[in-house]
């Protein structure tokens, strides 16, 4: 039987046969799976909630279908620790936390000598269309090197204190976020250890869109162009007309934010990376696009499942998407937060992975994609979303 042939409708039919359930969410290529290794595929999210209601005879069927290996003699909770994360639970203190001096030259060498693809997954096995639960470097480096097409990311910018300052007459309150908080030394060290893993990922010449404000956008620059030299095509500002008043009064009111559009290449080796010029400019009443965009902050209506005190809005992710990909493309996420890059990939049949470490944010992530799910997508033009 070749199931590629067969419509959704018919896939449905066939496992309905079979006396398999809880097919009707599934996309086709799940549905393909299903029939293939009559395992049900794990729809959305691999996270713990998901996974804590399975049972050990069905997580272990899942680990066997990653390739993952060693399994028989662990517990429950080992089996989703090992699932969510693709690494074994006892053998984990295998893998520095840390990258090595050596490794760190190694990379900036222009190629990359560390892989530490210990618990590497096969392409077939990457968790694609889903979000990924936990701490991105973890799971980053248990996938294979060289998959991705494209990474747009928007990671912690350091910008967070621990006292955060109010204003009387706003709801705006300067960003407190547990997850923003490091100490300057740890801040380079953790954007060395998750460049170095999405660097591995990307194809070569494969496009890399990194967010940033002044406060890190200097430290990830540094890292990409002398660390790793790479090659920087440019640096786009997005301007807030609506951004938030400066309460102190004692500086300009900060209104912009920086995305790095780095390719994944030496800098003098870089080349064919994707651009697609005509897109953009007819976006822009048929004029070069310029590196300024300005977009106001993100929309109530894309925020109806819960807020996320840095969530980016589609429009700008929108054009970094029909900027830096074509359809089909693979997209790497590693700091998803409410999944805006999954919505708006979904939207242009790109394919995409997201990593997030929040459960809470995770759940308003899966709401979103959902919710593309239940309507029949009508491609919004960027000015409806302005
Ligand atoms: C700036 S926010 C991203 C917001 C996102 N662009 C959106 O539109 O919702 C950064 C996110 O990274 C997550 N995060 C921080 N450290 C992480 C880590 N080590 N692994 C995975 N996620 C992490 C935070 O929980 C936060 O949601």
């Amino acid at each position: 039987m070749n199931y590629q042939q067969m419509t959704n409708k018919e896939l449905k039919a066939e496992l309905k046969k079979r006396g398999l359930k809880g097919y009707s969410s599934l996309k086709k290529t799940q549905l393909i799976e299903y029939l293939s290794t009559g395992i049900r595929p794990l729809n959305g999210t691999i996270n713990q909630a998901n996974c804590s209601k399975m049972r050990v005879k069905e997580l272990r069927e899942e680990l066997k279908k990653r390739g993952l290996k060693g399994y028989s003699s662990l517990k429950k909770t080992q089996l989703i620790e090992y699932l969510l994360t693709g690494i074994h639970p006892l053998k984990s203190t295998q893998i520095s936390p840390k990258i090595a001096e050596s490794e760190i030259r190694d990379a900036s060498s222009g190629s990359i000598g560390y892989s530490p693809t210990l618990f590497a997954r096969t392409i077939e096995e990457l968790p694609i269309n889903q979000i990924v639960s936990g701490d991105c470097i973890k799971i980053m480096r248990s996938f294979p090197d060289g998959v991705f097409d494209c990474c747009i990311t928007d990671p912690p910018f350091n910008m967070s204190r621990k006292k955060g300052l109010g204003w009387a007459f706003s709801s705006h309150v300067t960003m407190q976020e547990q997850w923003d908080i490091f100490a300057q030394d740890d801040y380079f060290q953790f954007t060395v250890d998750w460049i170095t893993e999405v660097l591995r990922l990307l194809k070569t010449n494969g496009n890399f869109f990194v967010f940033g404000s002044f406060h890190c956008i200097f430290t990830i620059g540094f890292i990409l162009q002398s660390l790793f030299n790479r090659r920087i095509i440019s640096q786009i500002v997005w301007y807030k007309p609506n951004a938030q008043p400066n309460i102190t009064c004692r500086m300009f009111t900060e209104s912009t934010e920086f995305v790095i559009w780095a390719v994944n290449n030496e800098s003098k080796k870089a080349k064919n990376w994707t651009f697609n010029y005509e897109a953009m400019k007819a976006m822009n009443n048929n004029k070069q696009m310029r590196n300024m965009w300005e977009i106001p902050l993100t929309k109530p209506s894309e925020r109806k499942y819960g807020k996320h005190p840095s969530q980016k809005p589609s429009a700008v992710i929108n054009r970094l998407i029909l900027a830096g990909t074509n359809e089909d493309d693979l997209i790497l996420d590693p700091f998803s937060g409410t999944g805006t890059t999954a919505v708006v990939a979904e939207q242009h049949n790109r394919r995409w992975i997201m990593i997030e470490k929040e459960e809470t944010y995770n759940q308003i992530a899966q709401q979103r994609i959902e919710e593309l799910s239940n309507t029949l997508f009508e491609d919004e033009s960027e000015n409806d979303w302005q």
